[in-house]
C-alpha cells in the first residue's frame, strides 16, 4: 500500500514541474518529464508486484515472513546474533523464491548490548518501575545511580531550571503532541540533560496512550 501512495505523490509533484530540468550541483540532470516517463514505464511491473502480493500466490507472504521473524528471531538490534539469524533466514527465503543476485555483503554497524535495567523510586515510597533502556545508553556503575529527580515538561523548562538539574535524574513528563514532535525527547532528551549536568534521564514512552511504561537513559 505504501508503494501505491508513493507513486501517486510522485506523479502529483512531477506534474507540477514537468518539462523543467532538475539541477544538482549546477549540472543539468534529467527533466521531470524524463523521470515521469521512466516511472510510468514501470507501471505494469508495479501492478504485477502489487497483484502478486495482494491477490496472487504471494498473498499474505509479508505477514508470514514477519511472523517467522518475530516468532523465531525476536528483536534484531544491529550487530546482534539475532540479526545475523534474521539475515540468514531472509537470505535463504529470497534464494528459495528464485530472486536474482541474492548475496550477502559485510558491513560495519553500530553494536550495543542491552544489559539489565531496573529503576526503583525510593521516596516518598518504594516503588519498582517497569523501564526499558534506550539503545546506546551508557551503563551505570554496578551499584547503580541514586539521585533526586527533576521533573520537567519541556526542554524550555529544562533550560529555565538548568541550575537545579546538576547531579539529578531529569524526568521528562512531556505531553504527547505528535510523534514527530514528542519523539524529540527520546532522541535528544539524554543529551540535553547531560548538557545541564544531570546524571541520567527518564522519559515517558512516546505515545498518546499506553500502559504504564518509562524509558531510562543513563548518561
Ligand atoms: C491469506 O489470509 C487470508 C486470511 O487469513 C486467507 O483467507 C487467505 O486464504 C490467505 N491466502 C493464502 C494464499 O494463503
Amino acid at each position: 500500500m505504501k508503494f501505491l501512495v508513493f507513486i501517486f505523490v510522485g506523479f502529483h509533484i512531477l506534474s507540477l514541474g514537468s518539462g523543467k530540468s532538475i539541477y544538482k550541483n549546477g549540472i543539468t540532470q534529467r527533466t521531470f518529464q524524463d523521470i515521469k516517463e521512466e516511472i510510468t514505464s514501470y507501471e505494469d511491473v508495479a501492478k504485477a508486484i502489487i497483484n502478486l502480493a495482494v491477490y496472487g500466490k504471494s498473498q499474505n507472504r509479508s505477514y508470514e515472513r514477519l511472523e517467522l521473524l518475530v516468532d523465531t528471531v525476536g528483536p534484531r538490534l544491529s550487530g546482534s546474533k539475532n540479526l545475523e539469524k534474521a539475515i540468514q533466514i531472509m537470505y535463504q527465503n529470497l534464494k528459495q523464491d528464485g530472486l536474482e543476485n541474492v548475496h550477502l555483503e559485510p558491513v560495519k554497524v553500530p553494536h550495543w548490548e542491552r544489559g539489565e535495567e531496573s529503576a526503583v523510586m525510593l521516596a516518598p515510597r518504594i516503588h519498582k518501575m517497569a523501564i526499558l533502556g534506550l539503545g546506546s545508553s551508557i551503563g551505570t556503575p554496578p551499584e547503580g545511580i541514586t539521585a533526586e529527580v527533576l521533573v520537567v515538561t519541556s526542554f524550555d523548562e529544562l533550560q529555565r531550571r538548568a541550575p537545579e538539574a546538576r547531579g539529578k535524574i531529569v524526568v521528562y513528563n512531556q505531553p504527547y503532541v505528535s510523534y514527530g514532535m514528542t519523539v524529540q525527547y527520546r532522541v535528544r532528551g539524554a543529551a540535553e540533560a547531560a548538557k545541564v549536568g544531570a546524571v541520567a534521564s527518564l522519559i515517558r514512552s512516546v505515545t498518546s496512550l499506553s500502559i504504564y511504561r518509562w524509558v531510562i537513559v543513563f548518561i
